[in-house]
C-alpha cells in the first residue's frame, strides 16, 4: 500500500497473543491467590510459584476517555475440584463497563451485580461479552487448554478487589465428571 498509514498492534488468533512484543506483562501465581479458592488445603498443596494467569497489556495513554487493551491467558487446572480462575473485581469507578472477547480455549465469565446476583456466560473463540457498569467479573477456565480473552476497558476504571474479598456468590467445580455451578451462602 502506498498511502501514508501505520501498522497497528494485532492479535495472532491461534495463540491468542499480541503480535507486538513491547507490552506490559503481569503473571499471577498460585501463591498470590490466598483466599480465592475455597479448598485451602488443596491450594496450599500447589507450589506457590505455579503460574495461574498472565495479563499482557498494550502501552496506551491514560486519562478520562482513554482505553486500555489487555489479553488474559488463564491456565487450565483446578484447586481441589474448583477450576482455575482470575481473582475477579469490581471497577473502582463502578459505573465503568468493559468488553471481553473470547480468543482461545473455553470457559465461563462470571458476572455479579452489587446486589450479589451472579450469572455465567460461556466464553469461547469469537464470543463477545458486554460487562455493564456496576458488575464484578471473573474468568474461569473449564477447558483443557489455555483460555485467552481480550479485554477493553476505560483507563480510569481502576480495580476494586477488596469488595469481593469474601468471594462471589457462585463457584464452578467439577463434580462427577461434570462442570457444575454451586451457590455459596455467605454470612
Ligand atoms: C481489566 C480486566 C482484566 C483483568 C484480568 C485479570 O479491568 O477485567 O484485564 O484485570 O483478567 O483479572 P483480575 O484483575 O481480576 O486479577
Ligand atoms: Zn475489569
Amino acid at each position: 500500500m502506498n498511502i501514508p498509514s501505520s501498522m497497528p498492534p494485532g492479535v495472532a488468533f491461534l495463540s491468542g497473543q499480541f503480535t507486538a512484543e513491547n507490552g506490559i506483562k503481569k503473571i499471577t501465581r498460585c501463591g498470590d491467590l490466598s483466599g480465592v479458592f475455597y479448598d485451602r488445603a488443596a491450594w496450599q498443596a500447589i507450589p506457590v510459584d505455579t503460574p495461574v494467569y498472565r495479563v499482557e497489556m498494550l502501552r496506551s495513554p491514560q486519562g478520562e476517555g482513554e482505553l486500555f487493551v489487555g489479553i488474559t491467558h488463564l491456565q487450565p487446572g483446578r484447586v481441589g475440584d474448583e477450576f482455575y480462575m482470575t481473582r475477579g473485581h469490581f471497577h473502582q469507578r463502578r459505573e465503568q463497563g468493559e468488553v471481553y472477547f473470547g480468543l482461545r480455549g473455553t470457559g465461563l465469565l462470571l458476572l455479579q451485580n452489587e446486589q450479589g446476583v451472579a450469572r455465567l456466560e460461556q466464553i469461547s473463540p469469537g464470543s463477545v461479552h458486554i460487562i455493564p457498569g456496576f458488575t464484578a467479573h471473573r474468568l474461569i477456565n473449564t477447558g483443557s487448554e489455555v483460555l485467552s480473552a481480550l479485554a477493553v476497558w476505560p483507563s480510569v476504571a481502576g480495580h476494586d478487589y477488596a469488595a469481593l474479598a469474601h468471594g462471589f456468590a457462585l463457584r464452578v467445580i467439577e463434580q462427577d465428571g461434570k462442570i457444575q455451578a454451586k451457590e455459596v451462602q455467605h454470612g
